[in-house]
């Protein structure tokens, strides 16, 4: 695990955007794992900027989204699908052919959880899975207690998880109770993380994250085990962390 600590939100998000346009360069059919919420906003903005300025390609390009609240159509403002078209997807030449978010309408969540695990698997996994972390220490819409051995599937989310999400809808009682999420297990199997975290609401999270011992209680606390997870923060993500790593 490296632990990369940049002093601002700036910084994080040109460096991790910097990982994902390298890998676009070295395979431009890569399949990259791609989170909503407002961290990664930055990055999507460098990687637009990128495709606009640079020619960054993504043609070839296939996504998979972590996650998607259940029951609210993709045309709903707060929803994962309107999030990614609005702030990604339409901004760059992607094929709409290639992305896949999970689809919380659907009839049959649990055929879809399956036929999400095998069309990812299709495309020979994830090379590349971009994440956020809840204050609660969930990835994706894992939350504490998820097995850590999880696959995609229905989640309740947790009162913590609809407060903090509340910020984005008009009432707290509209955010939806449940999500359909990539499990723990699946976000594993992806070939390297790149988790990102800004603010201090994030410094306990992420201490636990890098310094505690790695248990249900924290999901995210998983990714100590993943071969190739970077931890991406700026210096109040990391105000909580007691190692000696590597500055900006
Ligand atoms: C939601 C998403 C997560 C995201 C988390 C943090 O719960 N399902 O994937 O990591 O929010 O969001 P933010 O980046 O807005 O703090």
């Amino acid at each position: 695990m490296l632990v990369v600590i940049k002093k601002t939100y700036e910084e994080i998000s040109k460096e991790g955007a910097k990982h994902v346009a390298g890998l676009i360069r070295q395979k431009p059919d890569c399949v990259l794992g791609l989170a909503t919420g407002s961290t990664p906003l930055g990055l999507y903005k460098e990687l637009i900027r990128m495709h606009q300025k640079e020619g960054l390609d993504f043609s070839k390009v296939v996504t998979f989204n972590l996650d998607e609240y259940v029951n609210l159509p993709p045309s709903h403002e707060q929803s994962y699908h309107y999030f990614m078209w609005k702030n990604r997807f339409k901004h760059v030449n992607i094929d709409a052919r290639n992305l896949h978010i999970p689809m919380g309408m659907s009839d049959d969540i649990e055929q879809f959880c399956h036929w999400y695990e095998e069309k990812i698997a299709e495309y020979g996994g994830i090379d590349l899975q971009i994440l956020g972390i809840g204050a609660n220490g969930h990835i994706a819409f894992n939350e504490p207690g998820s097995s850590l051995g999880s696959r995609t599937r229905i989640k309740t989310l947790t009162e913590e998880t609809c407060r903090d999400n509340a910020r984005f809808f008009q009432n707290e009682k509209d955010v939806p109770k449940y999500a359909i999420t990539m499990g723990v297990g699946t976000i594993m199997e992806a070939k390297k993380l790149l988790l990102m975290a800004s603010g201090v609401g994030k410094a306990e999270a992420i201490r636990a994250t890098v310094e505690g011992p790695v248990m249900a209680k924290y999901p995210a606390t998983i990714v100590q085990l993943h071969q190739f997870a970077i931890i991406l923060v700026d210096q109040e993500a990391a105000s909580k962390l007691e190692g000696d790593y590597p500055g900006s």
